[in-house]
């Protein structure tokens, strides 16, 4: 068999590569919008590329599955519960993709998302038993996938990885991310082993009760431009500039001030909004900037806010991409603000509903659906 790991360092995402010798045959899962590190391996390798699998609707960055699938002909493949608006192949649990003599098997393993799929792979030529498994937002390194992406829960991630956790201890473990928002926890190595993980996974030490409240207790906050990224994975939008490609210098978007006559967008979550914030902004967390831009003027200044002023930097610098010019990031935060002494409002509406989708920007008709 040949198999390679991508990593994407700027998004912590990783996708996977796994042909057999064989036959020539490829598979690709959890293709990153770069395509052309795909095909140049599989032109150098003379390899021909039969299924793309995505282990589920990603929801914080764009998925390349459905352009990769179409370019070569290839099976799109998704876990059969899977509410997507294209065309794609169910997979069912148990069921095998082949590739030659090697066999990708699916197991069902929602928790992060109701769709998402872990994949084993088995090599029978070597062994009967499955030596690798690809386990998306399931399992990850020190950590499993969060359940507030859409459509996740945390009961179903505990049953989702203690099923994993009953493959053998030697199973390599390679999960859809080795860094980035979709876990707290996660250890930063590209890889683990089953056995490992049932060791020293803190997650994995736990009975269900505690594992869902650690996993649903406290706010955590969702990745920029989650609800357009989903919307366009799933086929119901068309958004891909949602990503943030060419990130400006921080010291040419960093303030330490607030300007007279500026629009303030508070871009945490609601929750954290409602606890206390800077006295006329706005709360528009940044979960959803790219589907609400239009409630934001581009006539005046505009000065992100979040807690600390790493995801008002982000937000920031998306709105500069989006053609924003007088764009800043309030350094620090709130919690600079408050520790120089200013004041904060509190109790003020905390928004829209915490959901993904159902934005009023959807109801709105800004999907064709
Ligand atoms: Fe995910």
């Amino acid at each position: 068999m040949y198999f390679k790991q991508f990593l994407d360092e700027r998004l912590g995402c990783a996708s996977y590569f796994i042909a057999s010798r064989q036959s020539h045959e490829a598979a690709i899962v959890d293709p990153s919008i770069d395509l052309d590190q795909y095909d140049s391996l599989l032109t150098d390798r003379g390899f021909t590329l039969r299924y793309v699998v995505d282990t589920h609707v990603h929801a914080d960055h764009i998925s390349g599955a459905r352009r990769l699938a179409g370019r070569h002909g290839a099976t799109l493949c998704l876990h059969e519960s899977a509410k997507v608006l294209y065309p794609f192949h169910g997979l069912r649990d148990g069921e095998e993709l082949g590739l030659g003599p090697l066999r990708l098997r699916t197991v069902h393993t929602p928790g992060h998302r109701g769709e998402l799929i872990s994949l084993l792979v088995i090599n029978p030529p070597r062994s009967p038993e499955p030596s690798m498994v690809l386990t998306g937002d399931s399992l990850l390194v020190g950590d499993v996938g969060r359940p507030d992406f859409g459509g996740g829960d945390a009961g179903d991630q505990y049953d989702s990885v203690t099923r994993l956790l009953r493959l053998p201890d030697w199973v390599a473990v390679f999960p859809g991310h080795f860094e980035g928002p979709c876990g707290q926890g996660m250890c930063g190595r590209p890889n683990t082993t089953i056995g490992f993980e049932r060791l020293y996974n803190p997650l994995l030490h736990l009975e269900k009760d505690p594992f869902v409240s650690t996993l649903t207790g406290s706010v955590a906050a969702r990745p920029l431009n989650i609800t357009a990224i989903e919307a366009t994975n799933r086929g119901a939008a068309d958004l891909p500039w949602a990503m943030l490609t060419t990130p400006q210098l921080v010291d040419e978007i960093e303030a330490d001030g607030i300007p007279p006559a500026a629009v303030l967008i508070d871009v945490r979550e609601p929750e954290e909004f409602a606890e206390g914030h800077i006295a006329a902004s706005t709360s528009l967390p940044q979960a959803e900037l790219a589907t609400r831009l239009d409630a934001i003027p581009n006539d005046l200044p505009v000065v992100t806010i979040c807690r600390s002023g790493a995801r008002s930097l982000r937000s920031a610098q998306f709105l500069k991409q989006m053609g924003y010019e007088r764009v800043m990031s309030l350094r620090g935060g709130v919690t600079a603000w408050e520790d120089a002494g200013r004041p904060l409002e509190r109790d003020r509406d905390g928004g829209p509903p915490r959901t993904i989708v159902e934005t009023e920007w959807m109801h709105a008709g800004g999907v064709t659906q």
